[in-house]
């Protein structure tokens, strides 16, 4: 079978590590070993070169030119098996959902529906809750800066954010917070369980035998291996609010929130976005976004913070713009007036994309030819946005380093080639649909919190510390002040 694997599936030619041509027990591996780490797909692509063999059947490719002939729709690529390891059980059996589903027809039809409830503009009345969700967090930031026992100005920031990303998440789906920054705690133990499972089912997705060993084993379960999210659902979805609105047909929503579109989307087209992807839908929304939202503002701190320079340009900008300090800076001015501030969020993406893992397809019938290399049919390929973030033509050859400075440099050629190939919210028909979402979060947030404290890293000679899962988390603690200005 090992050889079977190495020399029958057409990629022989390809280099990389001998055991991934053999079995993907080396892609499980490499995420147990490396799980501690940011993914190690970007130091294979600088061992191997620009095509690395990842498994039996697996390419991944660095090249720009890859990303347009994998990801573009016209290619009719559709998701690998690795997404399946993503999907909910229903009634005993895995049942897909739209990040997961590799059905491209389906596909298309269940988001036309469903994405424009997911744009900003449609979402704007919830901009005032959210403003009450970032007091909440100010509040309690508040209690720890304010302290007069110093040992409490010791935070861990990523969590209080999560608070923050949790509750957001609440009140965009279902137009009410679930009460993490009111309790100030992990409720349920919900954050802690979607950070073991965002690192357990990128481990057992590497490999289709790992997900029917574990994925379903009793005992994987019993000891915590998989986030137990539907438990969560089940005491804090509004479960009422749905029935109602799902029985009575005429009842047109009045929150403004996702739930209110996507079940105008199901009274429209009950046979395509039917009763249950409704409360999947709002599930996706709430549990593993909130961890890519939390990871996004947690990193752009922490690398903001490890360069004063960047930090005291950063405040300037903030300084002149945002002067009311009563206010939380609205949406509208944070993402148009604030172009050192985009740089820098811009930069902090590129370096420390939320998502770890290489977004696979498989290649259809007949074959294809990617960056000029024919890949037989049935094949898997990816990039990786770690990887395509670090292209040197594109972004320079320090890339390793965090300068926001580079996005404001650059021509408007350039600029425009660095913006098309940052990736951090995926391609094309299967991009992010929350990315407007979690944008309004992250300039949101990250704006108010460096106007109001001082924050200094409790370890700054050290790297913060990463979880390589589906996310690539982060942690550190900070001393947090009041800023005076
Ligand atoms: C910084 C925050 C976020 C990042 C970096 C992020 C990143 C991503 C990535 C990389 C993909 C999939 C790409 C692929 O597999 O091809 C994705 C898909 C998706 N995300 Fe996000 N996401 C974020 C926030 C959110 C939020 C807040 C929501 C919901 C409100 C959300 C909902 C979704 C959905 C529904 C999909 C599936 C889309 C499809 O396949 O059509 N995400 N996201």
């Amino acid at each position: 079978m090992f050889l079977n694997n190495r020399y029958n599936n057409g990629l022989i030619k390809y280099p990389g590590p001998f055991i991934a041509s053999l079995t993907n027990m080396w892609r499980v591996r490499d995420a147990y070993v490396n799980g501690g780490k940011r993914p190690s797909y970007v130091t294979l692509h600088r061992v191997y070169g620009e095509v690395v063999r990842l498994g039996p059947k697996a390419l991944s490719f660095a090249s720009p030119a890859a990303v347009n002939d994998i990801y573009r729709p016209e290619k009719n690529m559709a998701k690998s098996g690795w997404y399946v390891a993503f999907e909910a059980h229903g009634k005993g059996r895995k049942k897909e959902n739209i990040f997961s589903t590799r059905d491209i027809h389906w596909h298309a039809r269940y988001r036309g529906l469903v994405s424009p409830g997911f744009k900003i503009t449609n979402l704007a009345p919830k901009e005032k809750e959210v403003d009450e969700l970032i007091k909440k967090l100010l509040r309690n930031l508040n209690d720890a800066a304010r302290s007069t026992d110093k040992s409490s100005s010791l935070i861990d920031l990523p969590l209080h954010l999560q608070y923050f990303t949790f509750d957001a998440g609440g009140v965009f789906a279902f137009s009410q917070p679930y009460g993490f920054l009111d309790q100030k705690t992990d409720l349920d133990g919900i954050i802690q369980s979607v950070r073991v499972g965002s690192t357990h089912l990128n481990r057992l997705a590497q490999a289709p035998l790992g997900q029917l060993l574990f994925d379903k084993n009793p005992l994987a379960v019993y000891f915590g291996f998989i986030a137990p999210p539907m438990a969560f659902a089940k005491k804090y979805l509004p479960t009422q609010r749905i029935e109602e609105q799902l029985n009575n047909p005429n009842a047109m929503g009045q929150h403004h929130d996702l739930l209110d579109q996507f079940l105008e989307a199901h009274k429209n087209s009950p046979d395509i976005v039917t009763r249950n992807e409704v409360v999947d839908l709002g599930l996706m929304v709430v549990v593993p976004a909130s961890e890519a939202v939390r990871t996004a503002i947690a990193a752009l701190i922490y690398h903001v913070l490890k360069v004063p320079e960047v930090l005291t340009k950063l405040r300037r900008e903030i300084d002149s713009i945002l002067t009311d300090r009563d206010l939380i800076p609205s949406w509208e001015v944070v993402s148009k007036q604030l172009p050192y501030l985009d740089a820098c969020i811009k930069e902090t993406f590129r370096i420390h994309p939320s998502t770890g893992f290489n977004m696979e397809r498989i290649v259809p019938a007949g074959g294809a030819v990617i960056d000029g290399h024919f890949v037989p049919e049935d094949s898997i390929v990816s990039c990786s946005t770690w990887v395509i973030h670090r292209h040197k033509p594109t972004y320079g050859d320090d890339i390793e380093t965090f300068r926001p400075e580079r996005w404001l440099e650059a021509t408007s050629e350039q600029r425009a080639e660095m913006e098309r190939l940052l990736c951090p919210f995926g391609f094309e028909s299967r991009l992010c649909l929350g990315r407007e979402i979690g944008l309004f979060e992250v300039y949101k947030v990250s704006a108010t919190l460096l106007r109001e404290y001082d924050f200094t890293l409790e370890k700054p000679n050290e790297d913060m510390r990463i979880t390589w899962g589906n996310i690539v988390s982060v942690d550190f603690n900070v001393w947090i002040k009041p800023r005076k200005l």
